[in-house]
């Protein structure tokens, strides 16, 4: 219970600092895989940021480009005509020297060498764990936005990008059908997430398929059986199975299991790869990453610090890094039921 109350305690005393020294000029970065409204994050922030009369340094590489020093000062002219393109005009980058407190030292004392007086990280689950740990370290206000296809970070409905990849795997598995359904055969279609299905779910749903394999299905049924007996019907010459990537238990897993276990079926695989990260952000993406981005230096400016602004029954919401990062964010059960309901 006491530990309860300090874990809450700290949480809370970390974020938000009133009596903080003044912020004069803010660092951005892009961090982890790249995700489509990317592009349309870094315009707002630094927009907001200059029309807050801060300035703006844009680091690239992600914490590679802080540690190496590839930064430079942005004025409103360097994000035009950005909003519309995907992946990241900053780069981006896993760093592993990040990992280490050499690297975040080195990272630590350029960002003050150049004037920054607070990080803004456009990132999945790994950069804002970065973050964190790098403002805990340093002492330095840290804003996250949460900058991930996968969708996978707690205390926001959406990620920015995540929108956009729903669509391009919707209209890829569209494709898919057209052939599927000529040649009368079951596709398993492998989608991104990393470990998380929320990718695979809504996709599903959103293409029509039989069913989805995710990993938060924690019953120990076994979904390739669930799948044959009520996905594979008479009725249904083709059928589109969407699996979310897995070391072990991915497409080509499930593709294999049945043509041993159920020879009568034609059965093919695709595995859509990198294509779903890519493209143009969609409209929610565009719009998403312009509210978070504003929200970011609005953050600054109320004395938050360590983290991420998130979107909420569409309201702006600051959640605490240590929140944010929990690696249990779940799949709505209605959705599961939603889309074994329609694939009969
Ligand atoms: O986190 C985004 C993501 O696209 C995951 O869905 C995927 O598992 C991973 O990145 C792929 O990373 P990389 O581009 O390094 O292969």
């Amino acid at each position: 219970m006491f530990s309860m109350f300090l874990f809450v305690s700290l949480c809370y005393a970390n974020n938000h600092f009133k009596d903080m020294a003044k912020i004069n000029c803010i660092g951005i970065l892009t961090s982890g895989g790249d995700a489509p409204g990317m592009n349309a994050a870094i315009r707002a922030i630094t927009r907001a940021g200059i029309a807050a009369g801060l300035k703006v340094k844009a680091i690239y590489r992600g914490y590679e480009g802080l540690i190496n020093n590839e930064i430079q000062e942005f004025t409103t002219e360097n994000v035009s005509n950005i909003i519309q393109r995907g992946g990241t005009i900053l780069k981006t980058a896993r760093s592993k020297e990040f990992l280490t407190p050499e690297g975040r030292k080195v990272a630590f004392d350029n960002m003050k060498a150049q004037g920054i007086d607070a990080l803004v990280v456009i990132g999945g689950n790994g950069s804002l764990a970065g973050a964190r740990i790098f403002a805990e370290e340093f002492d330095i206000p840290c804003i996250g936005l949460p900058g991930t296809i996968d969708n996978d970070l707690n205390g926001t409905d959406f990620t920015i990008g995540y929108d956009t990849t729903l669509n391009t795997i919707m209209q890829c598995v569209d494709k898919i059908r057209d052939t599927a359904t000529s040649h009368e055969r079951i596709f398993f279609i492998e989608v991104m997430g990393r470990d998380a299905g929320f990718l695979a779910q809504n996709s599903a749903i959103a293409s029509g398929a039989e069913a989805a394999i995710i990993p938060e299905d924690t019953s120990n049924a076994d979904q390739l059986e669930q799948f044959i007996s009520r996905g594979v019907r008479k009725s249904k010459s083709s059928s589109m199975v969407i699996v979310s990537e897995s070391p072990k238990c991915g497409a080509m897993y499930y593709a294999d299991r049945v043509k041993k276990e159920y020879p009568e079926f034609d059965v093919r695989v695709s595995i859509l790869g990198h294509l779903q990260r890519g493209g143009s952000p969609s409209a929610y993406d565009r719009i998403l990453a312009s509210r978070l981005g504003v929200g970011a230096i609005t953050a600054l400016q109320e004395g938050q610090r360590n983290v991420m602004i998130g979107i909420k029954n569409d309201e702006i919401v600051y959640v605490p890094f240590c929140n944010a990062i929990k690696s249990d964010k779940p799949v709505k059960k209605e959705l599961i039921n939603v889309l074994g309901i329609l694939s009969i």
